[in-house]
């Protein structure tokens, strides 16, 4: 690694210069005690997580370290991301803006150019005098960065990125011939992988050594490590496929595509279909299916990059520990947006259904989510995955739905800093306003702690709230097409406006005009409706069922934000 060294000057450059360097006096952020002037934020945001974690009842996933992070944490159960893929959900929570305001719907825009000239979260914590820092992969690398992960903007060095990440698309996995592939499965010894490790173990080491600089600083500090796994190829070390055997791992509670799922909801995933082992497959073009023995495979390398990642996160909380800085870090922990593992037929993100758009949200925050810290006491010491423990209690609350959108209204309001104000409609030459709204009204009383999130109770929350989830996806047409999944802006045809309340999710496919940005009301191509209660895995479309008459048109306001 040629980086931390530089890294590491960079960072007492920049404390020598700005006079920020002394080192923090002994009584500083004492234990237990309110946060004198805010917290630190650790913001934790992992590529392509769906729920699959113990803490969010998942009865297979190994995950204690983030089950341990939960059991301190408020954790939402319906958090929804604003567009299934990374680009655009990145560059919308990472703006407070919603798709339609960032104009980012493919990875090719830049939307301080392209939209407004929009500040961001790490922006808006730096501006307010604190180290921001990027690790990993936090915003999408390229263009919809402008190649510098938005720095200096958002960042107060500039961004890490582990250098074995070149390496993720390459020849390394080797196959049952002895030789290597670029396959979508490659469980792997990782000291015979090219630099003899892989990109999360070393944004890991970067994220630890980071702290232990930033812990000597008077400043307050806003780190956000991006995990790349779980997302496609599966390379992660080839252990962790132990803890799931082939016999042990089901298909997806409904593998096949919904007979009442209109053309224009499908997504070809067209990705996984790329790598070697897949395409030795011949897999039939758009609908598939996946050979059922592979669809086994594919899911337990999910679950194993799932426990891979757990353990990195349990390293990375347990050198929080370790600086001193459990009592006075915020901890997010969040993700992009889900991944359908064979449910509906489909391998990827790129729609509506709550399986590509649901993803894990919860927020450790200092003696408010978790009992009041002790001097001396481990908040998350290191859990081997491999050690037998038991299973994590299901978090229950809170149940609202919720969007990423939230997510920068939500931390500045945790840190202490002024929320921003919601944005006026349109609001393209607002730089700081917020298409969400804070998520603290939903956090249980302070002092409730963790154990008053093991109630039932779902039926009075569910009435008493109001609360919506919207989330949109482009297609170029009303048929499956290559680039179904991720169409380029200029190419784009349809919008599915998708709504999810406690009840239901309803999504309008409508005509978009990509030049001006705008979606026809009068023209639905197509329409989806699933009922929670009677239909949580969204395989039922009542659609067509309900009629055309005004329930209709009260559940299906998909663009009323
Ligand atoms: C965009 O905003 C940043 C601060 O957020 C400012 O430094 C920059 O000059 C602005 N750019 C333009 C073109 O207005
Ligand atoms: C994007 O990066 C280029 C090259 O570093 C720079 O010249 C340009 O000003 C950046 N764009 C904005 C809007 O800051
Ligand atoms: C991993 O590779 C190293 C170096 O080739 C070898 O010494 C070690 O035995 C391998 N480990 C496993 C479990 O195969
Ligand atoms: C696999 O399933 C068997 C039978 O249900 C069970 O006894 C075993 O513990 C499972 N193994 C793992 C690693 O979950
Ligand atoms: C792939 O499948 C198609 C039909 O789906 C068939 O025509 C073709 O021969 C197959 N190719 C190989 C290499 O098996
Ligand atoms: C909207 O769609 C309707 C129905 O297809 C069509 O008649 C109308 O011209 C469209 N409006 C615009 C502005 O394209």
């Amino acid at each position: 690694m040629a980086r931390p060294g530089a890294l590491a000057l960079g960072l007492a450059w920049l404390f020598g210069a700005v006079g920020i360097g002394a080192p923090r006096s002994a009584a500083a952020g004492q234990p237990g005690r309110p946060i004198p002037g805010g917290s630190n934020v650790l913001f934790i945001v992992v590529d392509d997580l769906r729920p699959a974690l113990g803490s969010y009842g998942d009865m297979l996933v190994r995950s204690p370290n983030i089950d341990q992070l939960a059991s301190r944490s408020v954790v939402f159960q319906n958090a929804f991301a604003q567009q299934a893929v990374c680009a655009p959900s990145r560059v919308s929570f990472l703006t407070g803006r919603r798709p339609d305001t960032t104009r980012l719907y493919d990875f090719n825009s830049y939307w301080r150019v392209h939209a407004g000239n929009y500040s961001t979260l790490p922006q808006y914590f730096k501006e307010n005098g604190y180290i921001t820092m990027s690790v990993g992969k936090v915003f999408h690398p390229g263009i919809s960065s402008n190649h510098s992960d938005d720095y200096p903007y958002s960042w107060t060095i500039p961004a890490f990125h582990p250098s074995s990440e070149k390496y993720e698309n390459t020849k390394v996995c080797r196959g049952k011939d002895g030789t290597l592939h670029a396959n979508l499965i490659c469980p792997v010894n990782v000291t015979e992988m090219p630099q003899g490790t892989l990109p999360d173990i070393q944004s890991t080491e970067e994220a630890i050594r980071l702290l232990n600089i930033v812990k000597e600083s008077d400043s307050k500090f806003f780190l956000a490590v991006g995990y790349h796994k779980p997302h496609i190829p599966f390379r992660y070390p080839q252990e962790f496929l132990k803890l799931y055997p082939l016999e042990n791992i089901t298909l997806a509670p409904d593998p096949d595509v919904p007979k009442r799922l209109p053309s224009v909801a499908y997504n070809p995933w067209t990705d996984i279909r790329h790598r070697e082992d897949v395409e030795a497959l011949n897999i039939s073009f758009p609908y598939g299916p996946v050979p059922k023995d592979f669809q086994r495979k594919i899911r337990q390398s999910y679950f194993a990059s799932v426990s891979y990642l757990d353990m990195l996160v349990g390293k990375l909380l347990n050198a929080l520990d370790d600086a001193g800085l459990s009592h006075n870090t915020i901890v997010v922990f969040t993700a992009d947006h889900g991944w359908s593992l064979g449910e509906h037929g489909e391998w990827a993100k790129y729609s509506n259904f709550d399986i590509a758009t649901r993803v894990p949200l919860m927020f450790y925050v200092p003696g408010i989510t978790a009992p009041p810290f002790r001097p001396g006491q481990k908040l998350f010491p290191f859990i081997d995955p491999f050690a037998q423990v038991p299973r994590p209690a299901p978090a229950g609350k809170p149940k609202e739905m919720v969007e990423l959108v939230s997510l920068f209204p939500t931390l500045a309001d945790l840190a202490g800093l002024k929320v921003p104000p919601a944005c006026p409609q349109p609001s393209f030459h607002v730089p700081l306003c917020t298409d969400g709204r804070s998520m603290l009204p939903y956090f249980p009383p302070i002092g409730g702690g963790p154990e008053s999130n093991s109630g039932e109770g779902g039926e009075e929350e569910k009435s008493s709230s109001s609360a919506v989830a919207f989330s949109q996806y482009p297609r170029p047409g009303d048929v499956p097409e290559w680039d179904s999944d991720l169409p380029a802006l200029q190419d784009i045809r349809v919008m599915g406006y998708s709504i999810r309340t406690a009840d239901y999710r309803c999504t309008l496919w409508l005509g978009f005009n990509p030049s001006t940005f705008t979606a026809n009301l009068s023209d639905i191509h197509a329409g989806e409706l699933y009922f929670a209660a009677s239909d949580p895995d969204q395989d039922h479309n009542m659609y067509n069922r309900v009629g055309s008459g005004s329930l209709k048109q009260k559940l299906c306001k998909v663009l009323e934000h």
